[in-house]
């Protein structure tokens, strides 16, 4: 029996990636900051495991915890983020470290923890839960996209590093999903409605932009599906485009000229 140790999976994708794995019949290490969210007594082969990725000495005890009581570690999905919205200048250094620090710095430890593992076991599969956001930029978004480009770069390079010991790296990037990622897991480095700050006017257009987009998003179902094919389609395919709208909006950007697309994005968000 296969295992898969997953991170953030109290809502969202985290935990419908949990659901699918376990309904294929996988051993689940599904772990989560507060263990008392965990909504899994009805899988007898997942087990909740307390862990904020932030967190360097829990995810060492996590991650050897969850190898010593399955016996076997196959798959590694770093899913826990959340998104930072607003203006750049109005960012604090609390609130940009707190970003990288789940986003980033969480993918790293919880993968240097693992490495050991896989490599003397000559296998696994890393999957990084990135976005399309890690592709292509909106407005209003720099410090999110900051940590999304960083985790497709460094799992692209990853990819070459970590095959040689038989051990293949992925990136799954969704569109928009609907969970809690726009609503209690957001969080603003502006207030929309402070007309003092002068980039209160582009933070409402931005807001109600990606609201009014709510129709188009994928499931977290949908997005778990392509996570289980990641981990089990047998190739080493890099990276996992996942939704239509990620799909499309990537087309028309490779499509475009770059000042045509900036000018369509400009328009798609209410800044001219
Ligand atoms: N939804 C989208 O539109 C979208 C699009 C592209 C990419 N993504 C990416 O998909 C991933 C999952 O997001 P989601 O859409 O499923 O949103 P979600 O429902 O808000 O889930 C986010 C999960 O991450 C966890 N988390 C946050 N900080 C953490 C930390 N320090 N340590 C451990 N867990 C932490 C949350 O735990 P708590 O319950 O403790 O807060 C929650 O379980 C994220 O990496 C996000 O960037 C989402």
């Amino acid at each position: 029996m296969k295992t898969v140790f997953i991170t953030g999976t109290s809502t969202g994708i985290g935990e419908a990636a949990v659901r699918l794995f376990a309904r294929h019949g996988w051993n689940v290490a599904a772990t989560m900051r507060n263990p008392a969210d965990a909504r899994f007594t009805d899988l007898p082969t997942v087990r909740v495991y307390a862990l904020d990725v932030t967190d360097e000495a829990a995810v060492t005890r996590a991650v050897q915890q969850a190898h010593q009581d399955f016996g076997t570690l196959d798959v590694l999905v770093n899913n826990a983020g959340y998104g930072l919205v607003g203006p750049f200048e109005s960012a604090t250094i609390a609130q940009i470290q707190q970003q990288f620090a789940t986003n980033m710095f969480g993918v790293f430890s919880v993968t240097r923890a693992a490495l050991p593992i896989l490599r003397a076991q000559q296998s696994g599969i890393i999957i990084n839960i990135t976005s399309v956001g890690g592709r292509t930029a909106f407005p209003m978004n720099s410090l999110y996209h900051a940590t999304k480009f960083g985790l497709d770069g460094f799992s692209e390079s990853l990819w070459y590093e970590l095959e040689p010991f038989g051990i293949r790296v992925k990136v799954v990037a969704p569109g928009g999903v609907a969970t809690d990622f726009a609503g209690r897991s957001l969080q603003m480095t502006a207030n929309p409605t402070d007309d003092t700050n002068p980039y209160a006017g582009q933070v409402r257009s931005v807001l109600a932009a990606f609201s009014s987009r709510g129709g188009s998003f994928s499931t977290p179902e949908q997005i778990a599906e392509v996570i289980y094919t990641a981990a089990t389609d047998g190739t080493s395919q890099l990276r996992y485009i996942a939704g239509d709208d990620a799909q499309q909006l990537l087309k028309t950007k490779a499509e475009m000229s770059e000042p045509a697309f900036q000018s369509m994005i400009r328009q798609g968000f209410g800044l001219v």
